[in-house]
């Protein structure tokens, strides 16, 4: 399969090169959240009249939310490359997400909530294949079931039915704080009758931007932020013009980027808040970071130095950031421990590290890196999208030239890296792939 990127070009055919072992000097202007623009495009569906959604990351996922959105009947238009105004009064009662663009987009299970809220019924398919190990979704359906919806999973597709009594608030426990089923059960239950109540919920950046977007056009969610939400389902929601917050991966992946090449970057439009439980592991590292309100600074000149990382939800150390500063430790002093509790198959960047001369261990959650002196340029693959990443940051650090493939799996969530890159020094281009290797597309986020 080839897919149509933000860049323009079939991304399968293209490789990131990059000549490593220069340090970036200059400043990264950050993006719109990926996450929190594939929670808040769907939630649109809840809308009456138009909505203006600003800052949305020109991104292959985003991309592909709008043509969910658009094949099941909501108007689209861009404004410009980061503005879309989208008017759901056209969606209809029954109007199926097809699995050829739902199996692409793990994000895609919001279109359940969506029109769970808006229609007290939902029919789409299964999100597919998943490259992060198995990642289930029986706390989205125990959440919809809580409210009174029957799901049932057949043909491939979810199908979800509250039209008997509508959908009824209720109190709702998460067995672990999934960010997914947090937001989800957030868009059946904002138009729900009566109160709902999350226990345990996800505190991540993007479920306050959704609530934050949702308040903004009428609801009653209160508590976003913490691990009890209560949503007081109202009747009508009403469009409006909102701004996506700024991505904390995407910011903390440059600053990682930084950390493995070193020099000093100014991030602008970040929200330093969201960014303390990585700018604390990449102090540990050797960097130094200056903040203010809304843009940081990094700078590193030293030695790397050895860290310990265990990736925890929100607000401890992300685990869309374990592979990148994993990239930064497989250079740094002595020797590091990696811990990733949430993803059960986030290590599969590993092998491509050690073609550019890592030393790691993995051994199921665990991963022991023995810093090299200096990573060593090599032709490697991305297998995912935060592995793209961390392949990225170690070519920047590494000696000589290392050539990236599978591209297209950063472009779902990376607007312009090539670019932003290039802006503050990096020798990094875009290049056809020699010999034309075609890859199936994976699926991320
Ligand atoms: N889980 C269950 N049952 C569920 C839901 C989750 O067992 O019903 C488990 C998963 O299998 C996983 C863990 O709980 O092991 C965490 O899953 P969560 O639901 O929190 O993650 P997600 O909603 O599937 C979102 C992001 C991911 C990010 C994770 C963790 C989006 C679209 N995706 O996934 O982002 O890694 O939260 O923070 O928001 C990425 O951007 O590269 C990416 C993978």
């Amino acid at each position: 399969m080839i897919i149509k990127t933000n860049t323009g070009r079939c991304s399968v055919l293209t490789q990131y090169v990059i000549n490593g072992g220069i340090p970036l000097r200059g400043s990264i202007n950050i993006s719109g959240a990926k996450n929190a623009a594939l929670a808040i495009l769907p939630a649109t569906l809840l809308m009456e009249g138009e909505c203006r959604i600003e800052n949305i990351p020109k991104v292959t996922d985003v991309t592909l939310m709008l043509e969910i959105l658009r094949d099941v009947g909501a108007s689209i238009r861009l404004v410009d490359d980061n503005t879309v105004v989208i008017d759901s009064g056209g969606v209809r009662a029954g109007s199926v997400a097809p699995y050829e663009q739902a199996r692409r987009m793990r994000a895609s299970y919001y279109l359940i909530g969506a029109f769970l809220g808006r229609f007290s019924s939902a029919q789409v398919a299964m999100p597919g294949g998943c490259n992060l190990g198995v990642r289930p979704i029986d706390q989205h359906i125990k959440g919809f079931e809580k409210l009174g919806a029957e799901v049932q999973v057949k043909a491939g597709f979810v199908h979800a039915d509250a039209q008997g009594g509508g959908l009824k608030g209720s109190p709702v426990y998460l067995d672990m704080a999934s960010v997914g089923a947090t937001i989800n059960i957030i868009l059946a239950a904002a138009m729900a009758e009566g109160l709902t109540v999350i226990e345990n919920a996800a505190r991540e950046p993007h479920v306050v931007d959704l609530a934050n977007f949702l308040n903004s056009a009428g609801a009653d969610i209160k508590g976003a932020g913490t691990d009890i939400i209560k949503i007081r389902g109202k009747k009508s929601l009403t469009g409006r013009n909102y701004a996506i917050i700024p991505d904390q991966i995407e910011a903390g992946t440059y600053m990682a980027a930084v950390t493995a090449a070193g020099g000093e970057v100014t991030l602008t439009n970040v929200i330093p808040k969201h960014l303390e439980c990585i700018t604390a592991k990449l102090e540990e590292l050797g960097a130094e970071v200056e903040e203010d309100d809304e843009s940081i600074t990094i700078k590193r000149e030293g030695k790397l130095r050895k860290a310990n990382i265990k990736t925890l939800p929100y607000p401890g150390f992300p685990t869309d950031m374990q592979p990148q500063v994993s990239a930064c430790l497989s250079s740094a002093e002595g020797i590091s421990m990696v811990t990733e509790s949430i993803s059960d198959n986030r290590y599969r960047y590993v092998d491509e590290l050690k073609r550019m001369g890592a030393r790691i261990q993995v051994d199921g959650k665990v991963a022991v890196i023995e810093g090299v002196k200096k990573l060593t340029g090599a032709p490697v693959q991305a297998c995912d999208l935060r592995a793209g990443a961390a392949l990225i940051v170690a070519g920047l650090g590494a000696q000589g030239k290392t050539e990236v493939g599978g591209v297209y799996h950063i472009e779902r969530g990376y607007e312009d890296a090539v670019k932003k890159l290039q802006g503050v020094g990096a020798d990094i281009r875009v290049e056809d792939v020699p010999d034309t290797e075609l890859l199936s597309a994976g699926q991320t986020g």
